[in-house]
């Protein structure tokens, strides 16, 4: 008998017809408008694995057509000079959605400069005016990992209603947000952490599995509720024992695929979602700001 393996949630394939819809979108606009939509992401000092996302991110703006106003700062910027930036960019008008790409170096204040972006431009959905919108289920600019992720599932038509989630992590940036998606679309949710006894026995219930956790393939096949949909949130950087560096997610793919019925790859999956939705959230809002 040929063994069972899940079917894989491609978040490449949905990234992209985003983008093409998107593109669509932006020619269909701009006429009326008079300039393209704009995104500025912000980063400070020389991470690399930040500044690959943010090549990323500034490449897909490139090929959906939105204008990018990103800039790159050295380590040694200030917080003033920050703050300085993103009020400028509050008012610029060639500008819908403003980002600051995290970490930040140690001696600035991540919370203090999110707090600073008018909440109509904030793509990250990170500002309290958002998260607040979310818990109280208003519209308004959602993260983007979490709202990749509820796209993710909707498009492959997975039934969230009355299905029990468990959300394994609780980060403001996925854990938290997404318990809030799943719940406002009718799920039964459970959100399990570090401190949660018994992970197995609340991650084996669950009919939908998400792992934000940042430890690579820590939620093993028998974690898993045989026929769940498990969606890996995670990117690790990990040296196989040949010496050669590979991206995993959360969970461990190998044994995973043959107990779940879907599951996200690493990479493939949620990742490519997060910039799909990043440059949604800029062209709502510059298609809203034009409105008004
Ligand atoms: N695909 C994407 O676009 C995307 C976007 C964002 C993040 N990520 C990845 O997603 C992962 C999670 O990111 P994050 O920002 O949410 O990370 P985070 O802020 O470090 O949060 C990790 C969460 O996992 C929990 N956790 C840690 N160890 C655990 C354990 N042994 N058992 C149960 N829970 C445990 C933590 O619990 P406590 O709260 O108790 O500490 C915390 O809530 C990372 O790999 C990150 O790189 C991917």
């Amino acid at each position: 008998m040929e063994a069972k393996t899940a079917k894989l949630l491609d978040g490449k394939a949905l990234a992209n017809k985003i983008q093409q819809e998107l593109s669509a979108a932006i020619t269909q606009l701009q006429p009326q408008i008079g300039r393209p939509p704009g995104l500025a992401v912000l980063m400070v000092g020389d991470n690399p694995a930040s500044a690959a996302y943010v090549r990323g991110k500034e490449r897909a703006c490139q090929k959906v057509g939105i204008a990018s106003f990103g800039k790159h700062f050295p380590t040694q910027t200030t917080q003033a000079e920050l703050e300085e930036v993103i009020a400028a960019l509050n008012y610029d008008e060639r500008v819908d959605g403003i980002l600051v790409q995290l970490p930040l170096p140690n001696h600035l204040d991540a919370v203090a400069l999110l707090h600073q972006i008018v909440p109509d431009k904030d793509v990250d959905g990170l500002h309290p005016v958002n998260l607040g919108r979310l818990v109280r289920g208003e519209p308004g600019l959602r993260s983007c990992t979490p709202a990749g992720i509820m796209r993710l599932l909707q498009e492959y038509a997975i039934p969230l209603r009355g299905k029990h989630a468990v959300v394994v992590g609780r980060s403001i940036l996925v854990g938290k947000p997404l318990a809030l998606m799943l719940l406002e679309a009718d799920a039964t949710v459970t959100v399990a952490h570090s401190r949660s006894h018994s992970l197995e026995s609340i991650t084996t219930n669950a009919d939908i599995l998400i792992a934000a956790v940042g430890r690579p393939e820590f939620m093993t096949a028998d974690m898993v509720k045989p026929g769940a949909v498990v969606v890996d949130v995670g990117i690790n950087r990990v040296i196989d024992s040949s010496g050669n560096s590979r991206i995993v997610g959360d969970v461990h793919f190998e044994s995973t695929v043959g107990v779940a019925e879907f599951l996200t790859p690493v990479p493939g999956g949620v990742g490519p979602m997060t910039v799909a939705i990043l440059l949604q959230n800029t062209v709502n809002s510059y298609s809203q700001r034009s409105h008004r």
